[in-house]
């Protein structure tokens, strides 16, 4: 689904990403994990065609990302970004409905096929309750469902999310995460998250990579990729990483 070959980025003269490689298939669930100021958010932005790479390609259902438009691009990809701007005075509803521009031939007409994919993205979200009310006027736990049916609407392959969690409740998180889960087995999405919380990284992803120091430090499955040795050499800090059967997954405790 989705293919980054060899990708080299910098911001002027400083490199921040070398040689990353690495594929996501469809109906997986990838996490992009690594300390603050490791290139993920830039690797997101390689991957959207929002920041062009020194070096490498982006392979997006078999073409590359070069040769296609940026309608062409959000109508496989939708994009959950890590804070976005509403202007105040839209309803739910607009919102959602911005989702199809992609789709639409004309800015002005609304067709029945938007409709429907706007029902089915708020149905989805369980945001339809909330339809009329104004996007200012929400919960940032509702803010962020609203957003994520706007990705939806665009009926996108796969779904970027950059730290769809940051700033919710602890059961904001787990709502919001494990609709991004249920979009992923339901809908046959490819789902690809930068997320800082390690123990929601692997209660919830499929396949982690690790980035640290221009480079994928480790890739896997979360068993594969949260050990206390990659852990201490990418983040600098002691951590005990213990199996939780009653989560049945894994639970990272920074020690020292
Ligand atoms: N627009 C920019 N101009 C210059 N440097 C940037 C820009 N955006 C990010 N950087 C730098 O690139 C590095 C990686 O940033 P980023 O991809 O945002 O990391 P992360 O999302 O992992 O925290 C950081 O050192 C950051 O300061
Ligand atoms: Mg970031």
């Amino acid at each position: 689904m989705l293919k980054v070959e060899n990708i080299s980025a910098s911001y002027r003269e400083r490199q921040v990403l070398e040689g990353i490689s690495f594929q996501v298939g469809e109906g997986e669930f990838l996490g992009i994990i690594g300390p603050n100021g490791a290139g993920k958010t830039t690797l997101l932005k390689v991957m959207t065609g929002v920041k062009q790479p020194l070096a490498g390609k982006v392979m997006l259902d078999g073409k590359n990302l070069d040769s296609l438009s940026r309608k062409q691009i959000a109508r496989i990809m939708a994009v959950v970004p890590q804070s976005s701007f509403i202007p105040p005075l839209f309803t739910v509803e607009d919102v959602v409905l911005m989702g199809r521009y992609p789709h639409q031939k004309s800015r002005f007409t609304t067709t029945e096929e938007d409709c429907q994919a706007v029902e089915e993205a708020m149905r989805k979200t369980n945001t339809t309750g909330f339809r009329h009310r104004l996007v200012s006027e929400l919960s940032g736990g509702e803010r962020q469902e609203v957003i994520i049916a706007r990705a939806l609407a665009q009926e996108p392959k796969i779904l970027m999310l950059d730290e769809p969690t940051a700033n919710l409740d602890i059961k904001h998180q787990m709502k919001i995460l494990g609709l991004a889960r249920t979009l992923v087995r339901e809908g046959s999405i490819t789902a690809i998250m930068v997320i800082h919380d390690l123990n929601l990284a692997a209660r919830f992803c499929d396949q982690l990579i690790l980035l640290h120091d221009q480079k994928i430090q480790a890739e896997g499955s979360p068993q594969e990729v949260l050990t206390p040795t990659n852990l201490a050499k990418s983040y600098e800090v002691e951590v005990e990483v213990d199996y939780k059967p009653s989560i049945d997954s894994l639970q990272v405790v920074v020690i020292a």
